[in-house]
């Protein structure tokens, strides 16, 4: 039977092809990010016609209201992929706390404010699957200039282990995945020039298969999905 799935960051790279797969198995994806265009396109392009796309930011508190509202409608969620993120790169020197602080807001608030607000529609049963970095693995090689993604990124990588033992009371799992390099809009901004070893559709594909079947395995793990270190 179709499940229902919400999934950030689906205007483009890792969350628009997530969408697309997860849509053509006979999901219902409830796929946001802040670009209307682009999640228009999304909605367009898949075929099945089981996206629904709903526009909103997710530092926006607004914005949060409305997805969740979508969201309701529709039914309770059998599935979350906290997926958006932001980077930026600059030596830690330059780097004023505007720029932390930003970070912080999309990659962490972001899934503190949307699981929130989401956590009552989440099924006995269902799976949130936050997506963290490489670049937030403990022990991982590091880059300069990663300050602010990297600490955003290893604070979803606490906040996943801890929602992962909290909602098992209510039978949710919670699963961090540590994305290695893909070939993405933001991997050509962290590293340009680099060619990744794997495309958004095959991480797309990876993420659809762990979504709907990873609980099955794990709990409060925090995986990293990388063929080297770090990519
Ligand atoms: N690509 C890689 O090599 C790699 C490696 C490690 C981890 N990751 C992680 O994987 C995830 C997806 O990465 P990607 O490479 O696909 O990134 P991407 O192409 O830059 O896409 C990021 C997505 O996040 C959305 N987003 C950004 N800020 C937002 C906000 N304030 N509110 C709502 N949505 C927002 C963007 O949509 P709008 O601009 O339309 O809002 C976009 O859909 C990210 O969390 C990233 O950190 C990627």
């Amino acid at each position: 039977m179709g499940k229902t799935i919400l999934i950030t960051g689906a205007s483009r790279g890792i969350g628009y092809e997530t969408s697309l797969k997860l849509a053509s198995l006979g999901h219902t994806v409830i796929a946001t990010a802040r670009s209307e265009e682009k999640l228009k396109k999304l909605a367009h392009e898949d075929k099945s016609k089981n996206i629904i796309p709903v526009a909103g930011d997710l530092t926006v508190e607004d914005d949060i209201q409305k997805i969740t509202e979508v969201a309701s409608e529709n039914n309770s969620l059998d599935g979350l992929i906290n997926n958006a993120g932001a980077f930026h790169r600059e030596a830690f020197s330059e780097t004023d706390l505007s720029v932390f602080r930003k970070l912080m807001d999309v990659n962490v608030f972001g899934i503190v404010r949307l699981t929130q607000a989401l956590q009552p529609l989440l099924k006995k049963g269902s799976h949130v699957v936050n997506i963290s970095s490489m670049s937030g693995f403990q022990g991982s090689l590091k880059f300069g200039g990663f300050s602010a993604y990297a600490a955003a990124k290893a604070a979803v990588v606490g906040l996943s282990e801890v929602l992962g033992a909290e909602f098992a009371n209510d039978g949710i799992a919670v699963n961090c995945l540590c994305i290695g390099a893909v070939q993405t809009e933001m991997l050509a901004e962290a590293f340009p020039g680099f060619e990744a070893p794997v495309s958004p559709a095959q991480m797309g594909d990876y993420l659809s298969n762990f979504v709907l079947t990873g609980h099955q395995f794990y709990n409060g793990k925090v995986l990293p999905v990388a063929l080297n270190d770090p990519s």
